[in-house]
């Protein structure tokens, strides 16, 4: 039997997440940014699928996430949460998007509700996103958050440093049980030191996913491409879990040889008159 005549899987929804940690289940993320890849890690039984606003850095050969816009999420958003059949999808608020208050944010949010087909959005900063957080569960939409290294405040935090060490440690536990008190339904933890990862992981009652944050997080979530090992450079938390570049770059050379000594098209690739 294909993929696609198999029987739809039981959708995550938001409280699976909860139980999950409750059970000690961990839980998967990755990034998707459109059908295709979609597809391959639904199949696969990844748990949560994130429309992430490293689009900009991985996809629209932007340096930062900073020019990724609302419009380009939702775009990205409709086609991953269409091809999805069990994963729990999220969609990230570009910067600009939410930040001036929780009524643009719930009117950024609404429009990819709307729009998309998505479960949740997910949006940067700890105390100070905590209005907006509170504004978008109120109006029935499930927010991740997002705490420690925000790429979106990367020229404040000057770059991707780790964010937590010694006294900032505080703060961030802080934010963590700000954010959840606000109804935030499960927490990115970015390079955040390991120990105050797990220390925040036992004291929230929502699910942490860590990237760079250690292995006692809820779950873990990693950028697609670096997962597939698709280019040279791989950040430190991550691991390649394949040589996908690779193998890509052998097939279009395969297929660039072909098309050249005259094997491809063969005669049974072509129609009859
Ligand atoms: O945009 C993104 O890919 C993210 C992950 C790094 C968590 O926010």
């Amino acid at each position: 039997m294909s993929t696609s005549d198999a029987p739809t899987p039981r959708r995550v929804r938001v409280h699976h997440l909860q139980a999950a940690k409750e059970r000690g289940e961990r839980l998967t993320m990755l990034t998707a940014y459109d059908a295709v890849t979609a597809r391959i890690f639904d199949d696969a039984g990844i748990d949560m699928l994130l429309v992430g606003d490293s689009i900009g850095n991985t996809m629209h050969g932007h340096l930062t996430t900073l020019p990724v816009t609302l419009d380009e999420i939702i775009v990205a958003a409709r086609a991953v949460a269409g091809a999805a059949r069990r994963a729990f999808v999220v969609a990230d608020l570009p910067f600009g998007t939410y930040e001036a208050g929780p009524e643009q944010a719930l009117a950024s949010a609404v429009r990819v509700m709307k729009e998309t087909g998505v479960a949740a959005v997910k949006l940067e900063g700890g105390e100070r996103s905590v209005p907006q957080i509170r504004a978008l569960s109120q109006a029935g939409i499930p927010v991740v958050a997002h705490l420690g290294y925000t790429p979106q405040s990367e020229n404040a935090l000057g770059g991707p440093r780790v964010q937590g060490r010694g006294h900032a440690a505080e703060q961030i536990s802080q934010d963590a049980v700000a954010v959840t008190d606000a109804g935030a339904v499960a927490i990115v933890l970015e390079m955040v030191p390991a120990p105050v990862a797990a220390r925040i992981t036992e004291v929230v009652r929502v699910p942490t996913i860590g990237i760079g944050a250690g292995p006692q997080c809820d779950g873990q979530v990693l950028v697609w491409v670096d997962m597939a090992g698709m280019g040279d450079w791989t950040p430190r938390f991550a691991k390649r879990f394949g040589e996908i570049g690779a193998a890509l770059t052998a097939a279009a050379r395969d297929y660039a040889d072909e098309v050249r000594s005259g094997t491809f098209p063969a005669a049974g690739h072509a129609f009859d008159a």
